[in-house]
């Protein structure tokens, strides 16, 4: 035998190892046989235990489904099904893209017809619902990390109940972190769900509190871990730090990186390993490396890594106890920071003790942990739900308020969402899906984002305003280190357009995608923007141009050159957006931009955001849309776009007709 076939051999040796250790392997027989045996098959095991990347090829292996039926493990972050994806196919000694494991997100899909192991985000399946509502193209369904109750596994839930109803070879497993699995018992009753629970093995995890509430969050997270680092000198188990966002992640990871060069010289190196949905594949899977001898790895994650990943070695864990989500506050959504649940920060530290005793650091009095809620608001409780009732109509069902939620969402909410829909022009006044429904739904942005694309293709200004929704689907384009903050603001300058915030997006976009693929990242450090966050965008942007081309049914619309002028753009926007029209007000002109917005029950004042290329605009563009709203002790709206009142007529007579009269 050769050498390279040796090694090949003692990989897989080494990593049937591996999974021979882990709790769940015992269960196997035992949750085969369940799962034989129940159509419904719940099971409990805490994180890290191997239910996602072991019970799926426990499956797969056993061979009991049909062999021309996939495998479908669904996931609520992107991240987790990719990475997981990667896992289980390193495990089975196979390639993704090739071999039997694939895995499908939104903007990204490897899976072939080959794939029978299918790893993908509970969005794109329920995608997949809407043009086969009984999935059929799958005899097991696993719902994974349904204790964290993400909007769209919700959703599935009900799809997965109707598709059991008609579908006798089904098969439906749920899967959670939590031991609280009653309501997702008495959901699934009628098919006598049975119930698994994998003990666990924890180690004991000491906790600290702070003295008192901190002021400010990122550097309390640093000086924690620089001190967790230099008084373990024995012990180098890695630091797991719980932050909010790709921000607060890269700005630790700089921090930490310079701190990392000034350490004393006998103090072990630092390896900082940022983890978050838009980084690059590889880098996302950097993380799971173990650390080189003598080295510390500092992992900076999102509440990604509570329970959707484990990273084995973690040792520490440092949580601030926030979390970054989206909220329904009044009569729009938004993303805002807010404090976790009990349940979570026990998750978060849980993650100290998984191989050895631990130690996690709760950067917040011990009181504050006592008023903190004992779980999570689920997410349909929570946000916006004009996706999911376009979704739900899509797949033929008509009465949305009657629909077997797993927990109901609030009926105002969804009356709500059912308006909105309604003045896009995605029903008929009998509440039916129009032909633009249909289409809005087969397009994989928001409502609004995907009437605005519509409108674009007839105005001929396709190309311009996929680039804008790309470029609003990225966070971060722009930053601006500390030291070098006003050389950042002045090559921001160079973009900035009175047209408004989306069309300086555009100029962005244009000028980047003008540059030379070579020169790209070079063209992005000289002009202080994020070139992974352009690279993402064209990704989306391109992914975004296949769909809409199919809507077209030609490219040539999509694609055609961008036109110097904005207006068929704005009008585009304005099309998607109207329900966010502001009008100025007129204490407006005297101290800084207000705004009223036109088309809520109730009007609101609003500010521009300071970040808006129209914040200092003087005087203030009478009427604008936008896109967002945030509330921090004001509300502002961001990303904004002056307009003329015309086209509010234009793109929803029945809306402004009557503003119309009133404002003159
Ligand atoms: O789903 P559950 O939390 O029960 O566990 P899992 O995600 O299946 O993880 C089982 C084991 O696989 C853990 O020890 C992980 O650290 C390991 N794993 C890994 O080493 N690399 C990955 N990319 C994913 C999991
Ligand atoms: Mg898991």
């Amino acid at each position: 035998m050769d050498a390279k076939k040796t090694r090949e051999l003692d990989a897989r040796e080494a990593m049937a190892k591996v999974r021979a250790s882990l709790p769940i392997f015992q269960w196997k027989k035992s949750i085969l046989d369940t799962v034989r045996n129940s159509r419904v098959v719940i099971v409990v095991g805490e994180t890290g235990s191997g239910k996602t990347t072991q019970i799926p090829q426990y499956i797969f292996e056993s061979k009991m489904t049909a062999p021309t039926k996939r495998i479908a493990v669904t996931q609520p972050r992107r991240v987790a099904a990719i990475t997981v994806a990667q896992r289980v196919a390193e495990e089975m000694g196979s390639v993704i893209g090739t071999g039997p494991v694939g895995y499908c997100v939104r903007f990204d899909d490897t899976t072939t017809p080959n794939t029978k192991l299918k790893f993908m985000t509970d969005g794109m399946l329920v995608r997949e619902a809407l043009l086969s509502p009984s999935l059929d193209a799958y005899s097991v369904i696993v719902l994974d990390e349904a204790h964290e109750r993400s909007l769209q596994t919700d959703i599935l839930f009900g799809v997965v109940k109707r598709a059991l109803a008609v579908r006798k070879d089904l098969r439906v497993v749920v899967m959670s972190a939590t031991l609280d699995v009653g309501l997702f018992e008495s959901f699934f009753k009628e098919s006598a769900p049975a119930v698994l629970r994998i003990p666990g093995r924890m180690h004991p995890v000491e906790i600290f509190y702070t003295a008192k509430a901190l002021p400010d969050y990122l550097d309390a997270v640093l000086v924690t871990t620089l001190q967790i680092h230099l008084d373990n000198p024995d012990n180098n188990g890695s630091v797991l730090v719980f932050l909010t966002g790709q921000d607060d992640i890269e700005t630790m990871e700089g921090l930490l990186t310079d701190y990392g060069t000034r350490l004393p010289a006998t103090a072990a190196k630092l390896l900082v390993c940022p983890i978050f949905s838009a980084m690059p594949r590889e880098a996302q899977m950097l993380a799971f490396e173990p650390a080189p001898r003598g080295v510390r790895k500092v992992i900076l994650a999102t509440n990604i890594a509570e329970t959707s990943i484990t990273i084995n070695g973690v040792r520490f864990v440092v949580d601030a106890g926030l979390v970054k989500q989206r909220s329904f506050v009044g009569h729009m959504e938004h993303l805002q920071v807010e404090s976790i649940s009990q349940a979570q920060a026990w998750q978060r530290s849980g993650r100290a003790g998984r191989e050895a005793p631990g130690v996690c650091y709760r950067l917040f009095p011990e009181e504050k942990f006592e008023e903190l809620e004992p779980r999570a608001v689920p997410e349909i409780k929570r946000v916006s739900l004009e996706v999911v009732v376009l979704q739900l109509k899509v797949m033929g069902i008509d009465d949305i308020i009657g629909f077997d939620f797993i927990e109901r969402p609030n009926t105002n909410n969804l009356l709500k969402a059912l308006e909105k829909l309604y003045a896009l022009g995605a029903f008929n006044t009998d509440g039916s899906l129009t032909p633009r429904g249909r289409t809005m739904a087969s397009l994989p942005v928001d409502p609004m984002c995907a009437v605005m694309l519509l409108k674009a293709l007839e105005l001929g200004c396709a190309a311009d305003a996929l680039s804008v929704v790309a470029m609003l689907s990225v966070e971060s384009i722009f930053y601006s280190p500390r030291e070098q903050k006003e050389k950042a603001a002045s090559s921001r300058a160079q973009f900035v357009s009175v047209d408004g915030d989306q069309i300086m997006l555009l100029n962005v976009f244009n000028a980047y995608n003008q540059t030379a693929s070579k020169q790209r990242g070079k063209w992005c450090r000289d002009h202080f923007i994020n070139h992974r966050a352009m690279q993402r965008v064209e990704k989306v942007r391109e992914q975004l141009t296949g769909y809409l081309s199919k809507v077209a049914e030609t490219d040539a619309v999509v694609t055609a050159s961008a036109l110097p002028d904005t207006v068929p753009v704005r009008k585009a926007i304005v099309a998607g957006f109207f329900l966010n029209a502001a009008m100025r007000t007129k204490s407006a002109l005297m101290s800084k931009a207000s705004f009223q917005t036109m088309c809520n029950a109730v009007k609101e004042d609003v500010k521009v955001h300071p970040s808006s290329v129209l914040f200092m605009r003087n005087p203030p563009p009478r009427y604008v849309v936008f896109n967002e709203l945030v509330f921090t002790s004001k509300h502002y709206i961001r990303n904004l776009v002056p307009i003329e009142k015309d086209w509010l007529v234009e793109a929803a007579p029945q809306f402004f007709k009557k503003v119309d009269q009133m404002h003159q």
